[in-house]
């Protein structure tokens, strides 16, 4: 590579690097979208309309355990911080290397975990951080395009890691997500928020006390 290649390479990086610390975690969550764009599903974070709208049915004093699928640059983290008991746990789960580094490198909080892995494995990743049950699951995953058969396995198990009462608190452009929820939930309610990138349905699949 000849000096001016290198310096042109070099200010590019340079300008890349700018960027991505003036937009922070919008840039963050842009670059892991470009990186995996299917498994992302998005350019742009959920709105802050979504994730008020999203948590407002979850019974805060009765949530120990709160797991979180595809928390990409943490939108629902703090606010779900901000809600939860004092002795209770927040577990996220993305497969996404870049936005694991970046929750655990900005989010210290001792109520905090975040687990680089597929929310499929929900329930060892709940037994191997000491829980029987999730009283409550949220879930920003791209189900509508996640690879064959993926989406009934992550509800299969979301629906087995509940408790009995627990809820599965799910969000996406489509409705796509509710078909894969009606197999193992009676009980779901819908909600649909406009202020969003894209506007977004919004479902809650409640867990029967009798199951
Ligand atoms: C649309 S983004 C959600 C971003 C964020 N929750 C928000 O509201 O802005 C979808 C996320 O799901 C993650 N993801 C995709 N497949 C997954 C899987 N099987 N298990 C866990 N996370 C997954 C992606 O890496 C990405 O972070």
């Amino acid at each position: 590579m000849t000096s001016s290649e290198l310096a042109r390479e070099n200010l590019s990086l340079k300008v890349k690097r700018r960027v991505k610390s003036m937009l922070g975690p919008w840039g963050i969550f842009f670059e892991g979208f470009l990186r995996h764009p299917v498994m992302v599903g998005s350019i742009i974070p959920s709105s802050r309309f979504t994730v008020i709208k999203m948590l407002s049915r979850v019974r805060w004093d009765e949530c120990r355990l709160f797991v979180e699928y595809g928390p990409g640059v943490g939108t629902f983290c703090r606010p779900v911080l901000d809600r939860l008991r004092r002795d209770g746990q927040l577990i996220v789960i993305d497969t996404n290397p870049l936005f694991i580094d970046y929750l655990r490198q900005t989010i210290s909080d001792s109520r905090f975990t975040a687990v680089l892995g597929s929310a499929a494995d929900v329930e060892d990743i709940v037994r191997a951080h000491g829980h029987d049950h999730a009283d409550y699951v949220l879930s920003g995953l791209p189900f509508s395009t996640l690879p064959d058969g993926v989406g009934p396995a992550i509800a299969a198990a979301t629906h087995r890691v509940l408790r009995p009462g627990g809820a599965f608190l799910v969000y996406q452009f489509t409705a796509r997500a509710r078909d894969f929820m009606a197999r193992h939930f009676t009980r779901i309610d819908s909600g649909f928020e406009w202020l969003n990138i894209m506007p977004s349905f919004l479902f809650w699949g409640w867990k029967d006390d009798a199951a």
